[in-house]
């Protein structure tokens, strides 16, 4: 039965990167700050492999970058409305510097996507309005980075019963247990 629900969720995981109005493109990413405080983002899931690591890309001046590379233990929130299923991962964040694999998917970024990456100044930078934004030529500061699951949990909230599994990765292996709602 675990098993099942595990294969529907790396189907509605997979969905989210393929499809584009799919809730799972998007999930909430959670570190912790240099000052312990939980720090809370949207971002976009770009890859989900068949261990169901999570790639994004994201800005490597960004606060999230300062932060995983003090303290790799993240969490992701995804939420679909539709079938009222929450997952929540927690998992061991990769930062990905190699300059080849990382030029072969900035080569793949839309022209629009690229300014993202792109900004004169670090993202958070105080700045007077958002009409002045410059934007490098040249260079630019994406990064990608992967998230390696440790534990899922899954919620599906249903009229009369509702289901809560918690899995962890035993040596490679997921491993369901039902927990109460
Ligand atoms: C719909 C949506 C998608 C986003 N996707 C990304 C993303 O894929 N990567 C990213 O770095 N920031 C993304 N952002 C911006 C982040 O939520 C966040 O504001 C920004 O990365 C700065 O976060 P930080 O200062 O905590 O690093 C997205 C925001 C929204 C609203």
């Amino acid at each position: 039965m675990t098993d099942n629900i595990f294969s529907e969720i790396q189907k509605e995981l997979d969905l989210g990167v393929s499809e584009k109005k799919h809730p799972f493109k998007l999930a909430v990413l959670g570190t912790v700050g240099l000052d312990q405080m939980a720090r809370l983002r949207t971002i976009v899931v770009r890859k989900i492999s068949k261990d169901l690591r999570v790639t994004f890309y994201t800005d490597k001046r960004s606060k999230k970058v300062t932060h995983i590379k003090e303290n790799n233990k993240v969490s992701m929130l995804f939420y679909h409305p539709e079938k009222s299923i929450q997952l929540k991962i927690e998992g061991i964040a990769t930062l990905i510097n190699d300059a080849a694999i990382l030029k072969q998917y900035w080569t793949a970024v839309g022209e629009r996507s690229k300014k993202d990456y792109t900004t004169t100044k670090a993202p958070g930078t105080e700045i007077t309005n958002s009409e002045g934004i410059e934007y490098l030529n040249e260079t630019h500061h994406f990064c990608m980075i992967i998230v390696e699951p440790k534990k899922i949990e899954y919620l599906k909230l249903n009229p009369d019963t509702h289901t809560r599994i918690r899995y962890s990765n035993e040596n490679g292996k997921w491993h369901g247990e039902f927990l109460v709602p």
